[in-house]
């Protein structure tokens, strides 16, 4: 049977990923930093198929050791892990490069060590959009690259994080002969699997409740690249699965303004409180996915992903008054 392993198995895109590999007949290891932590895991031993075909390892992304024994016997690694803020980064260093850029070195040599054939590696559309060189009326595609020194001067380190990750990723693959593979979805959003929140699920929610809005009643309206987070599992294991894929792959599906966003949002679930001001904010980030369209990716409809996420908030009773969040 076929044997892989997700990194970071208990997050937001992992889990998803996980649910698809057990419901396609694999086996599967799944790295995470605490196994006992039911908060953050339970919900995988609860996946169909998991007591019978999933494993979960311990494994920090800076410990060598541990990620070669959750590799071991592994046909494909999907990377997955890597740590995104939801709020203001103190040590950037600490904080997210070393476990993204360190982190993704100790998967790549953790790989070779447990001969692993294929490595698919989620980075992110940040590793594209912060290139001011980018003519602002053309479409971007994969030949994009975020200036790792521009995004350090203007502190986006989560930009930086997955850059450096991602460069360096692609490099490895050559140098030592592994065949990897990039990923870069834009804004991830759809139903969770964890009973944890996610950075980018807290944004969505705040757009319903004022509780974790800074600005209240106003909101600013950026124009957002979006896709669901099953479609990119989708697209994930079907980068991992063709033989002929190489290089890296954007994964979005749509570009929306905030104010359509939430607009779509209320006319299906009103009632919420919703932002009322709109402060248009300028930039656009028109990416094209059609490398992978043409590998054979789909999506589905965007009023089907905020259907089925905010479903999703009512069914965890996320959007019950006086309920706040973590971050
Ligand atoms: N959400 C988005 O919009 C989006 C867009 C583009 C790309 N991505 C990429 O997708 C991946 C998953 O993100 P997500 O949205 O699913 O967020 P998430 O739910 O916060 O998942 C992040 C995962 O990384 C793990 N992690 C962080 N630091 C680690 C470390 N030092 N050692 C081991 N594991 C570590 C976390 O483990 P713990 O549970 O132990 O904290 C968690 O499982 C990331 O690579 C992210 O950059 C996300």
């Amino acid at each position: 049977m076929k044997r892989v392993c997700v990194t970071g198995a208990g997050g937001y895109i992992a889990s998803w990923v996980v649910k698809l590999l057990l419901s396609k007949g694999y086996m599967v290891h799944g790295t995470v930093r605490d196994p006992c932590d039911e908060k953050k895991n339970g919900h995988l031993k609860k996946l169909e198929n998991a007591e019978e075909r999933l494993k979960l390892f311990k494994a920090d992304l800076l410990e060598y050791e541990n990620l070669c024994a959750a590799f071991e016997g592994c046909i494909g690694v999907l990377h997955v892990a890597s740590p995104v803020p939801s709020g203001h980064v103190s040590n950037p260093q600490v904080e997210l490069l070393d476990p993204a850029i360190s982190g993704t070195q100790n998967v790549l040599n953790a790989c070779l060590n447990a001969k692993v054939e294929k490595v698919v590696v989620v980075s992110s559309a940040s590793a594209l959009l912060v290139n001011p060189k980018w003519p602002l009326d053309q479409e971007m595609d994969e030949s994009s690259w975020t200036d790792v020194e521009y995004a350090k001067s203007i502190q986006h380190w989560y930009a930086m994080s997955k850059t450096v990750a991602e460069i360096e990723a692609l490099e490895y693959g050559k140098q030592h002969d592994l065949n990897v593979v990039t990923i870069c979805p834009s804004w991830v959003v759809g139903p969770m699997l964890q009973s944890t929140i996610n950075a980018t699920s807290l944004i969505l929610l705040s757009y319903m409740k004022d509780e974790g809005r800074p600005g209240g009643d106003t909101i600013e309206n950026v124009e957002r690249p979006y896709v669901d987070v099953r479609d990119l599992s989708e697209a994930i294991l079907l980068v991992y699965e063709n033989p002929t894929s190489s290089g890296r792959y954007i994964c979005s599906s749509y570009l929306v303004k905030t104010k359509e966003f939430v607009e779509k949002m209320e006319s299906m679930f009103p009632g919420h409180n919703y932002p009322k001001i709109f402060t248009e904010k300028s930039g656009r980030a028109v990416l094209s996915s059609k490398k992978l369209v043409n590998l054979g990716w789909s999506y589905r409809p965007l009023e089907e992903t905020i259907i089925d996420t905010i479903k999703n908030y009512e069914e965890l009773g996320l959007l019950e008054k006086g309920r706040s969040f973590p971050s």
